[in-house]
């Protein structure tokens, strides 16, 4: 079953980058719920969070890139949002591959929650900074 699906109206952030990075998160991050919650070999999942993660940091490092170029005023806390969730894929990501943690349905849950609430609440409140 598919965690998570773009639409304009509960994603949506008038940015064009942003709109485009934000679908190819959400089918890498589909795609891994996927082989977590259907039993897929412990190599293949761990492959899929590790491109998954990789994406993440690379997203998050362009929106911050455009903020700074923008001056915007919220930059600090939206980087500091952004680097509580590289936290706690950090830690997923080593002990996935220590053995010590899995890739569950909860893991799935938690990642859908944070971009639920950040997108609409901190990816939205730059479209104006970064479109001017
Ligand atoms: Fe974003
Ligand atoms: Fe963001």
């Amino acid at each position: 079953m598919t965690l998570i699906t773009w639409t304009a109206g509960q994603y949506g952030t008038n940015v064009g980058f942003a709109d485009d990075e934000h679908k190819i998160l959400f089918d890498k991050l589909n795609k891994l719920y996927d082989l977590a919650t259907g039993g897929a070999q412990r190599s293949e999942i761990g492959a899929q969070l590790d491109d998954l993660i990789a994406y993440v940091v690379e997203h998050f490092a362009h929106e911050e890139k455009e903020m700074v170029a923008k001056a915007y005023s919220g930059y600090d806390a939206h980087k500091a949002e952004h680097e509580a969730l590289i936290g706690i894929c950090g830690g997923l990501q080593t002990k996935f591959h220590a053995g010590e943690a899995e890739v569950t349905e909860e893991v799935g849950q938690l990642v859908k929650s944070w971009l639920d609430s950040h997108i609409p609440t901190y990816d939205m409140a730059y479209a104006s900074a970064l479109n001017s």
